[in-house]
C-alpha cells in the first residue's frame, strides 16, 4: 500500500486543510478552499505525465522545449462533493474532459447507491483522475472506479482530500493498480461512517445543505 498512496504534506495544502476542517468556516470559504487544495494536489498528481520535445520561435530565437505528449486527461468527480474539486483541477489542465459519476451513501447501510454516470466517449484514450474530497469506508471510490474501468481508460488515479485508514485499506485492496493521492490520513471512522476528526459532511458544507 505504501507505494500506492501519496500523502501530500506541502505546507500550502496543510494550511488550507486546517482552515477547511474548522467548523466555523462557512460555505463560501469552504468551496474556495476545496478548489484551491484540488488545484495544488493536481500539480503533484500529474507529475508523471510524459513530455515530448517540440521547437517553437520565441521573440528572441528558436527554443527546443517540451509539451505534454499524447496522453490526455479526464477528471471524474463523484457527485456531489467531488464537484467542488473540478474548478481547481481545470485551472491546471483546462483541456481535460470531465465525466461524472453519481453515487450517494445509504445512511443506514453505508453502501454506495449509483444514480448517474456519464463519461467522455474517448475515455479509453485518457488517463482518469477520480475526484472526491472524502474517502471514508471506501465504498463510493471502489464502486466509481469499477464503473470507470468498464470503459477501459489508460490508467486511473484517485484524488481525495481526507482519507480514513479503513477506506485506504479497502480501496488499495480492491484496486491495487490505482494510485491514491490525499492531503491527510485521519484517525478512524466513527460508528456512523464519518471520518474523525475529518471535516464533517463535505457535500453539505460545499453546497450549504446542512
Ligand atoms: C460522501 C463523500 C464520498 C462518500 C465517502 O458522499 O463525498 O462520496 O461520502 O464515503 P465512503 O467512502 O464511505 O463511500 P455522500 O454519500 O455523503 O454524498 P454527497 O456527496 O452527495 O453528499
Ligand atoms: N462523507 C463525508 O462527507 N464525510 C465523512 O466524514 C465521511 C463521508
Amino acid at each position: 500500500m505504501e507505494n500506492q498512496v501519496f500523502v501530500m504534506d506541502h505546507p500550502l495544502i496543510q494550511h488550507k486543510l486546517t482552515l477547511l476542517r474548522d467548523k466555523n468556516t462557512g460555505s463560501k470559504e469552504f468551496r474556495a478552499l476545496v478548489s484551491e487544495i484540488a488545484m495544488l494536489m493536481c500539480y503533484e498528481a500529474t507529475r508523471d505525465l510524459p513530455l515530448e520535445e517540440t521547437i517553437i520561435e520565441t521573440p528572441m530565437g528558436t527554443a527546443h522545449t517540451k509539451v505534454i505528449s499524447g496522453r490526455k486527461l479526464a477528471f471524474v468527480p463523484i457527485l456531489r462533493a467531488g464537484l467542488g474539486m473540478v474548478d481547481g483541477v481545470l485551472e491546471m489542465v483546462p483541456a481535460a474532459k470531465v465525466g461524472h459519476i453519481g453515487l450517494y451513501r445509504d445512511h443506514e447501510t453505508l453502501q454506495p447507491v449509483e444514480y448517474y454516470s456519464k463519461l467522455p466517449q474517448d475515455i479509453d484514450e485518457r488517463e482518469v483522475i477520480v475526484l472526491d474530497p472524502m474517502l471514508a469506508t471506501g465504498g463510493s471510490a471502489i464502486d466509481a472506479i469499477t464503473i470507470i474501468k468498464r470503459s477501459n481508460p489508460k490508467c486511473i488515479k484517485f484524488m481525495c482530500i481526507i482519507a480514513a485508514p479503513e477506506g485506504l485499506k479497502a480501496l488499495t485492496e480492491a484496486h491495487p493498480d490505482v494510485q491514491v493521492y490525499c492531503a491527510a490520513v485521519d484517525d478512524y471512522l466513527n460508528e456512523i461512517g464519518y471520518i474523525v476528526p475529518g471535516l464533517g459532511d463535505a457535500g453539505d458544507r460545499i453546497f450549504g445543505t446542512i
